[in-house]
C-alpha cells in the first residue's frame, strides 16, 4: 500500500467533516501533481501525499475565521499523521516542506514541493476555481465587488507561484482571460 492511500483517508475524513477543500478541488490538485511528477521524473507518491496534506486543515481554519493559518495548521496536523504512520524522517521533512511551501511562503526544498504548489494553482486558475472562489467570498460576507477582488487576489497569488514550464504554458492565457472578465464584472458605483 502506498503512503498516499493512507494519507488520502485522513484527508477525506477532514473533507467529510468540514466540506473543505471541496472534493473536486482536492482531486484536481492530486491528479495534476501526479501528471507533472510523471513528466518530470519526480516521486509520484510524495507529490500526491503533498497535495493531500497541504490543505488538510483548511476547513478548520476557515471555521475559525483564520484561513491564512491553514498552512501552519495543516503542517502541524501533517506532522502528527506522519508520526502516527511511522514515516521516516527524510520523507517527513520533504512532505512538511510541501505543505509549508505551497503558498510560496518558504522556499521549495525539492522538486516535489514545487510540483505540489504548481498543482495547487490549477484549482484557482480555472473556470470552476473562479466561480467557487467567488461563492466562497460571498459566503464570507463580502459584497460583489469585494468578492471579485478576492478572486483576483487568489488568481494573482497562484499565477505568481507558477514556476514549471508546463503549468505556465497551460495556465497563462487562462489567467489573463479570467482577469479581464473579473475586471469587467465589477459594478461601477
Ligand atoms: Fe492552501
Amino acid at each position: 500500500m502506498e503512503l498516499f492511500d493512507k494519507i488520502d483517508k485522513f484527508a477525506k475524513d477532514e473533507i467529510k467533516k468540514t466540506g473543505l477543500p471541496q472534493i473536486y478541488n482536492y482531486n484536481i490538485a492530486n491528479e495534476k501533481a501526479e501528471e507533472l511528477a510523471l513528466r518530470l521524473g519526480a516521486d509520484v507518491d510524495i507529490v500526491k501525499c503533498g497535495t493531500a496534506l497541504m490543505d488538510i486543515k483548511l476547513g478548520e481554519a476557515v471555521a475559525l475565521k483564520q484561513q491564512p493559518k491553514h498552512v501552519s495548521m495543516s503542517a502541524e496536523y501533517a506532522n502528527q499523521i506522519l508520526e502516527k504512520l511511522k514515516v521516516e524522517d527524510t520523507k517527513k521533512k520533504v512532505l512538511i516542506n510541501c505543505v509549508l511551501a505551497h503558498h510560496g511562503e518558504v522556499p521549495y526544498q525539492s522538486i516535489e514541493a514545487e510540483i505540489v504548489a504548481n498543482a495547487d494553482a490549477y484549482r484557482f486558475i480555472s473556470e470552476i476555481g473562479v466561480f467557487t472562489t467567488y461563492k466562497f467570498a460571498l459566503d464570507l460576507g463580502k459584497n460583489h465587488n469585494d468578492a471579485l477582488d478576492f478572486v483576483q487576489f487568489k488568481l494573482d497569488e497562484k499565477f505568481k507561484i507558477l514556476s514549471l514550464k508546463q503549468a505556465k504554458e497551460e495556465l497563462t492565457d487562462l489567467y489573463f482571460l479570467l482577469s479581464k472578465i473579473i475586471k469587467k464584472a465589477h459594478i461601477k458605483e
